[in-house]
């Protein structure tokens, strides 16, 4: 648990935070998030997280708070001395009236939390994570749907559908019956030498570990393609795997209780689950994992 939560521009032991009943984040969850991972004090890709933010926060017109998100987020991982730690980046259109309009909202409000990283055990990276299909769907035409929005309740909807079914991750269509991604992932496939990946117009959060994977790819002489992808790819796919900030690259090796390609991790997403970390280490200094 967080101790000291950095309140805007402030931090404040957690007892003590006050955060308005009236704010437009809890009344209407018209706000936006950041999930970052630290590895060795260091916060992976920081600056991409804040781009993403700020781009998604002009677009909702919610108004940047007034001081450096990079630093207040150093400032809290610092004084809460974590070195390994997982980031929690809320930004809400603030306190107003208790109306749908954030134009009454007096000031954005900005929590940042550092907790300790919880990482999935070790055999899931080995043996991969098995997947069913959502039966929600993402609407590839609302803007929320690129945005880390925390109106997260149907993110929370399909990762309660992933618990029911007894698998680690679904696989959410967008309402054209295209596949986009997981509850809290991206998702990729491998076709023979070629890597696939759904496009942003799928109806997809861009997601850091998806934009850090497309690099890797790129560096390598990896083929990839981010467009529109049929679920009949998926269960002819070679490999596939799933992405995200905590998570890094994480084989999909079992779908609807089929294998995926040999039904475990495949060459190619141990050799990006490999490149990922080693692009972690090379920017963060971090031990091996
Ligand atoms: C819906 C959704 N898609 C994709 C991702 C992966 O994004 P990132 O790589 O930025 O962590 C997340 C992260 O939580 C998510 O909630």
């Amino acid at each position: 648990m967080a101790e000291l939560i950095y309140l805007n521009g402030r931090l404040v032991p957690l007892g003590r935070v006050r955060i308005s009943p009236f704010d437009h984040g809890f009344l209407f969850g018209f706000g936006l998030f950041e999930t970052m991972r630290a590895y060795n004090g260091r916060i992976f890709r920081l600056e991409q997280h804040l781009e993403r933010l700020s781009k998604s926060a002009g677009e909702l017109s919610i108004p940047l708070p007034p001081f450096d998100l990079a630093t207040a987020c150093y400032d809290t991982l610092r004084a809460n001395n974590l070195a390994d730690a997982r980031l929690r980046l809320t930004l809400t259109a603030g306190p107003g009236e208790a109306l749908p309009d954030p134009g009454t909202c007096t000031g954005p409000t900005l929590v940042i939390m550092a907790m300790p990283n919880k990482a999935p055990a070790p055999e899931k990276y080995q043996q991969g994570y098995c997947a069913a299909l959502s039966s929600l769907r993402r609407n590839s035409q609302s803007p929320l749907s690129r945005m880390k929005s925390t109106c997260y309740a149907e993110g929370i909807l399909a990762r309660r559908e992933a618990h029911h079914r007894g698998v680690d991750e679904v696989v959410v269509l967008n309402e054209k019956g295209f596949v986009a991604e997981g509850s809290s992932t991206n998702l990729f496939l491998v076709k023979g030498a070629i890597l696939v990946t759904p496009s942003v117009d799928s109806g997809i959060l861009p997601g850091i570990a998806r934009s850090v994977v497309l690099e890797i790819a790129r560096a390598a002489g990896l083929k990839s393609e981010e467009r529109t992808v049929l679920l009949s790819e998926l269960t002819q796919a070679d490999e596939a795997f799933f992405t995200n900030s905590i998570r890094e690259v994480v084989p999909l090796t079992v779908y609807e209780g089929r294998p995926v390609g040999q039904g475990r991790p495949g060459a190619v997403t141990s050799h990006l689950a490999e490149a990922y970390r080693a692009l972690v280490r090379k920017e963060t200094g971090a031990g091996p994992a």
